[in-house]
């Protein structure tokens, strides 16, 4: 009998013997976003209901949801929707707040953590800015002790601007020894019907499947690395557990931002790039990083508040040689030393 089995006989008997115990109102959930979720699940998955196929969890979490039952609500019965990507997914939240609920899985550009458009960021803080970077060029998202992030950008220059307006092409995420990139291809005429992500681990290209479960894994030494897909297409959730999770969609530049914004495309780039919604489990409080500073305690954004388009600079402190290099003036990130060869 394998350990999973086991665990949930165990859990089966004690929710037997406990689930008599009445347990007082639970308190209002604060449901602070910020480098605060708790890396295990904190509950054990029963069956799901009869006939309405409803997925429960038993909480093992110390506190007022210790020992409680949640039931995902009818609207969004599954935690991991396969067949409809479209639904949204059912969370489970053995915390205080103590409930299920339906989230969307795909990333919220206005939500804490947030990268998308060229390039507008919301930090951990809550403060929207922008960061205008350069095309083909390479920054520190994150850099941190066991955790360090780069953004590669693309990007145009229309004629008689100052500056290039740029996205996030490809994100290299880089703890332990691993290197996981999830990024866009270039695409020339944007289709729907057409996959536009990369996933690679340590540099070898891995194909996520499109059905079944819909999902790649691998378990390293120290944790396990899931990247699931969220949709058909272009969209999906990355966990690596202690360390961070990433909801990802690959998006072009449609005809009308184009014409909205002067962006002045060449008619052959669609320019496929990232909108991209983090959420961290691990963060030290020297964290660095285009985003992972307005992470650090007591951090006080810079930024012009009430202006349209606030601006971060640091391009100088924050740009890497290359995309999978950790190296910039306040970098922290070092690979553990013992296979620093490797
Ligand atoms: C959390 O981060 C610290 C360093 O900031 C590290 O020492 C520790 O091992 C990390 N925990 C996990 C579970 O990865």
């Amino acid at each position: 009998m394998d350990k999973r089995n086991l665990c949930l006989i165990v859990t089966l008997l004690l929710l037997s013997i406990f689930s008599q115990v009445t347990i007082a109102d639970q308190p209002e959930g604060k449901g602070k976003e910020v480098n605060a979720v708790a890396p295990d699940p904190g509950y054990v998955a029963l069956d799901p209901l009869p006939g309405t196929g409803q997925e429960r969890a038993f909480c093992t979490v110390q506190g007022v949801c210790y020992y409680r039952t949640l039931t995902c609500p009818t609207e969004c019965p599954q935690r991991k929707p396969k067949q409809n990507k479209k639904q949204k997914g059912c969370y489970i939240d053995c915390s205080s707040k103590c409930e299920a609920t339906c989230k969307w899985r795909l990333p919220r550009c206005d939500g804490y953590g947030a990268l998308c458009y060229d390039p507008r960021f919301v930090g951990g803080d809550g403060v929207m800015f922008y960061f205008h970077g350069a095309k083909e060029t390479d920054f520190a998202i994150v850099s941190d002790d066991n955790l360090h992030i780069n953004a590669h950008l693309i990007g145009t220059r229309p004629q008689g601007r100052k500056r290039d307006y740029t996205w996030v092409q490809t994100l290299s995420v880089m703890f332990d020894t691993h290197t996981l990139v999830v990024g866009a291809t270039e695409v020339s005429h944007w289709d729907d019907k057409v996959d536009a992500l990369i996933v690679q681990w340590n540099g070898e290209t891995v194909n996520v499947p499109t059905d079944g479960d819909a999902e790649w894994s691998v378990n390293t030494a120290e944790r396990s690395v899931v990247v699931e897909r969220t949709d058909d297409l272009n969209s999906v959730r990355v966990t690596v557990s202690e360390v961070l999770q990433l909801d990802v969609k690959v998006v072009p530049i449609g005809e009308k931002e184009n014409k909205v914004h002067n962006y002045q495309l060449p008619a052959d780039d669609a320019f496929a790039h990232l909108e991209t919604q983090f959420k961290f489990f691990n963060l030290s409080k020297d964290v660095e990083g285009i985003l992972g500073k307005t992470y650090q305690p007591g951090y006080v954004s810079p930024v012009k508040r009430g202006v349209p388009m606030p601006i971060m600079g640091g391009e100088d402190k924050y740009q890497t040689p290359s995309l999978h290099s950790a190296i910039c003036k306040k970098c922290r990130f070092q690979r553990p030393s013992s296979v620093a060869s490797a």
